[in-house]
């Protein structure tokens, strides 16, 4: 229809199915008008078209993980992450390393998708989600996973500020420095791998006991009753009451012997530690187990099963590549450990010229406690017995990672122990009826699942393998 330049228009008379704007045929309404669309109009409707497309693309598109993402070659996928790496090649290219906690992935962004301001402004640690194929990376170069994402499409999700993690922190950023930014550091690829082998090793321990027909419990930390000794102790008000945090959680172990039998927990323990040493935190980690109608042989056999069948659980799990890539020349323990008494221990230093710092030999009596600082040089794992029926594993370069004794039984020897260790037997009645109620042979033992880590990922330091390490002026994040 040719509209003519002048419209007619009339409310009653008007139609606006018959009419044609002429004044015998008037339109009801002005708005019933037809024209030829602009350019600008048609340029705007296309872009609107293209958009809700791309929505509907998106809104179905499946969602994965990078870990998921061999088997979806050639398909199209998104991809939700952090930039972890970031390249710009010229305007039209940007590579991104995407990183989502399963993997790392290769991703290629071209020509509009790099130059709109999402793309001009990208850092790193942004998160974003990312649409496109899956592609084998050309032969002769590298990508994790083998393949890289060919982006069709993305969108941002949270813009880092410009430079990401590099305005915090870097490699050569002071330990101080870096510790106050651990939950940036925690993103990096080592301090990130460490945690997966931790997460594992937690597992496996956890498998070991179950496999064994263990039961697990999870006691209270916030306690009336000491284990450790008191110059440890965390000293907190509770609701006017002296309370602490748990030193170890032997005690409350003890008490479900003859509820559940063989019983462990895996539940923080907190030490008071003055010092800073490169093995003591002020919180830990503490794997701990007991078993009821054990013999001291017993308990020495069930710690070298459970560091033996631990180590074996994640060699045999997907940790081990992690492991192998932190810990390159980790050898696993051979059985037997090497059985070594007080007395031997004592023979053994001075065998190996280990002296005491003011140059004398360590003379039967003296703790044991030296010895576990020198262990490194000797590369086996190792029992330290002692005359009272305590034991220590100990590993080369972290020293004791296991404390362990059979417990006293009888109730008179008990009420005994607390008078000459000064302790008020009180807050302890629940403890001392375990040995009226039903006593019997008893031990356990707690292991530092730091200082396992320490020793199996050869790390210098235990505050590497803790997530936010706790120890002297440590507090945060
Ligand atoms: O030798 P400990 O003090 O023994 C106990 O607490 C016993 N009540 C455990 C039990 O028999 N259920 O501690 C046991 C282990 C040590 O061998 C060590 O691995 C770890 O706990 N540990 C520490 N780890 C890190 N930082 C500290 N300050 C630690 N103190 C002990």
């Amino acid at each position: 229809m040719v509209l003519a330049e002048e419209l007619y228009v009339s409310d009653k008379q008007g139609s606006d199915q018959d009419g044609d704007g002429t004044e015998q045929n008037p339109f009801k309404t002005p708005l019933k008008r037809w024209a030829v669309i602009s350019k600008t109009q048609m340029k705007n409707v296309k872009k609107l078209y293209h958009r809700e497309q791309t929505k509907t693309d998106t809104k179905d598109q499946k969602e994965v993980k990078i870990y998921q993402l061999e088997p979806l070659r050639e398909q199209r996928v998104k991809v939700f992450g952090w930039v972890h790496r970031l390249r710009r090649q010229g305007k039209n290219l940007l590579f991104i390393v995407l990183r989502d906690g399963t993997g790392f992935l290769q991703c290629v962004l071209t020509d509009k998708l790099c130059q709109c301001y999402n793309g001009l402004v990208l850092s790193t640690e942004s998160t974003v989600a990312l649409y496109g194929t899956v592609k084998p990376v050309p032969e002769g170069k590298q990508a994790p996973g083998g393949h890289e994402l060919h982006c069709d499409f993305w969108e941002m999700i949270g813009l880092a500020p410009a430079g990401g993690a590099d305005n915090l922190l870097n490699e050569e950023s002071d330990v101080d420095v870096q510790l106050n930014n651990r939950h940036m550091m925690i993103r990096g690829e080592n301090v990130s791998k460490i945690l997966r082998v931790r997460s594992t090793v937690t597992q496996c321990f956890r498998d070991h006991f179950f496999s064994r027909g263990y039961y697990e419990i999870t006691p209270p930390t916030l306690v009336q009753t000491q284990v450790e000794g008191g110059s440890t102790l965390f000293k907190l008000d509770y609701f006017g009451e002296q309370a602490y945090l748990t030193q170890s959680s032997q005690l409350y172990l003890e008490t479900c012997l003859p509820a559940l039998g063989d019983t462990f927990c895996i539940a923080q323990s907190y030490r008071a530690e003055q010092s800073r040493t490169r093995r003591h935190l002020s919180e830990y980690t503490h794997i701990e187990a007991e078993c009821p109608f054990m013999s001291y042989e017993d308990l020495l056999n069930r710690l070298e099963d459970l560091v033996c069948d631990v180590v074996d659980r994640v060699l045999k799990s997907p940790a081990a590549a992690l492991l192998y890539d932190i810990n390159p020349d980790f050898k696993p323990p051979k059985r037997p450990f090497k059985r070594m008494n007080y007395t031997e221990a004592i023979e053994w230093l001075k065998e190996h010229d280990i002296k005491k710092d003011d140059g004398t030999y360590y003379e039967f009596g003296e703790v044991c406690a030296p010895l576990h600082l020198n262990i490194n040089i000797m590369n086996i794992v190792c029992f330290c017995v002692s005359l009272w029926g305590q034991v220590d594993v100990l590993m080369p370069n972290v020293g004791e990672i296991v404390g362990g004794s059979m417990r006293i039984w009888d109730a008179d020897e008990l009420l005994e122990g607390y008078k000459r260790e000064g302790i008020d037997p009180t807050p302890y009645y629940w403890y001392t009826d375990q040995r009226k109620f039903g006593s019997c042979p008893h031990g356990g033992y707690g292991l530092g699942l730091e200082r396992f880590l320490t020793w199996l990922l050869n790390r210098h330091h235990i505050r590497d393998v803790c997530l936010y390490p706790r120890f002297i002026q440590r507090c945060r994040p």
